[in-house]
């Protein structure tokens, strides 16, 4: 997508949220409602959605699109780097990615964003896979960024 065409796209989706998210503190509806607004307006995520930490493991929680592995094995493919580099991932290919895990053979690049509680420690992640290459770059990195950070009460 054109990068302002995508800035605006992003930006309207951030002021939905805003008025959306008030209604709970609760993370998992604030999670669900995020996962399902982002997969509707965004037309090139072909899977969007979160895996949490639990007991050292990485499970699938709330998400849109295809089936998907329940749970990751650890410390393989894009959700755990996330988790263990503790920052933004962007995959153009996931072919060229050691140890991808491929939930759906669709999937083509992938963009993982560590979520964090209120106390900074990372819970999770928000993964979305797109069914083109190279489809995410730095304008959803910052925006996703951005997202996740209304997810804590
Ligand atoms: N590709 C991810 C697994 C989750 S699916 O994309 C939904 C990974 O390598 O961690």
């Amino acid at each position: 997508m054109e990068a302002n065409r995508k800035k605006g796209r992003y930006r309207r989706i951030l002021k939905q949220l805003e008025e959306l998210l008030g209604s709970t503190g609760d993370a998992d509806a604030r999670m669900a409602t995020i996962a399902a607004l982002l997969h509707h307006k965004m037309e090139y995520f072909f899977w969007t959605g979160f895996y949490c930490l639990q007991g050292g493991e990485l499970i699938v929680r709330t998400y849109q699109g295809p089936l998907a592995c329940q749970v990751l094995e650890k410390n393989k493919g894009v959700c755990w780097a996330g988790i263990n580099r503790q920052k933004t991932i962007l995959v153009p290919d996931v072919h060229a990615f050691p140890g991808h895990i491929a939930c759906d053979p669709r999937s083509k690049s992938e963009i993982v964003v560590p979520v964090r509680d209120r106390n900074r420690k990372i819970i999770g992640v928000l993964d979305i896979d797109s069914d083109l290459l190279n489809a995410f770059d730095e304008i959803d990195a910052e925006y996703l960024g951005k997202i996740v950070e209304m997810i804590p009460a």
